[in-house]
């Protein structure tokens, strides 16, 4: 009897540290966005000095937040894109050759950073 029981308790705990250990060793498209929840957008912006050029809501040297998320508005993976230099300028491409340089930055960021920066950008329209 006595055997019976430490058999099942072990097999309980088994089950049990596999049914917590499962869910975060998955590898799977989550991850990344999982990762990027706990990287701050805002701060990279602060940090990498586009807030230079970029105001919240005033057009100054480059477009406001408000403007780049209004014609990025539902297209997160262009503008994720664009910050890895894979896609055109479309909000003010006559001034692009300002912006250009600047994505010698981003670029040598990871996926998960552009997507946190693209998220801030995008949350402000
Ligand atoms: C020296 C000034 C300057 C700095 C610093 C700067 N930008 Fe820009 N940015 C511009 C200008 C000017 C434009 C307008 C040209 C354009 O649309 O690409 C622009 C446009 C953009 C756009 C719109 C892209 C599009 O499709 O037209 C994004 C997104 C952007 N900047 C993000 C950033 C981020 C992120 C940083 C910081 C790493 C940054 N910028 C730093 C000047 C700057």
């Amino acid at each position: 009897m006595k055997q019976i029981f430490i058999s099942i308790s072990i097999v309980l705990t088994i089950v049990l540290f596999e049914s917590f250990k499962s869910p975060s060793s998955k590898i799977n498209a989550n991850s990344v966005e999982l990762i990027n929840n706990e990287i701050d957008g805002k701060q990279l912006f602060t940090q990498n000095n586009c807030v230079a050029c970029h105001n919240i809501t005033v057009k100054t040297v480059g477009p406001s937040i408000a403007e780049i998320a209004k014609v990025y508005a539902g297209k997160k993976n262009e503008l994720i894109k664009f910050l890895n230099g894979e896609k055109e300028a479309i909000v003010d491409p006559a001034q692009f050759a300002i912006m250009k340089p600047q994505l010698n930055i981003t670029k040598k960021m990871n996926d998960a950073e552009r997507i946190a920066l693209a998220k801030y950008m995008l949350a402000k329209k």
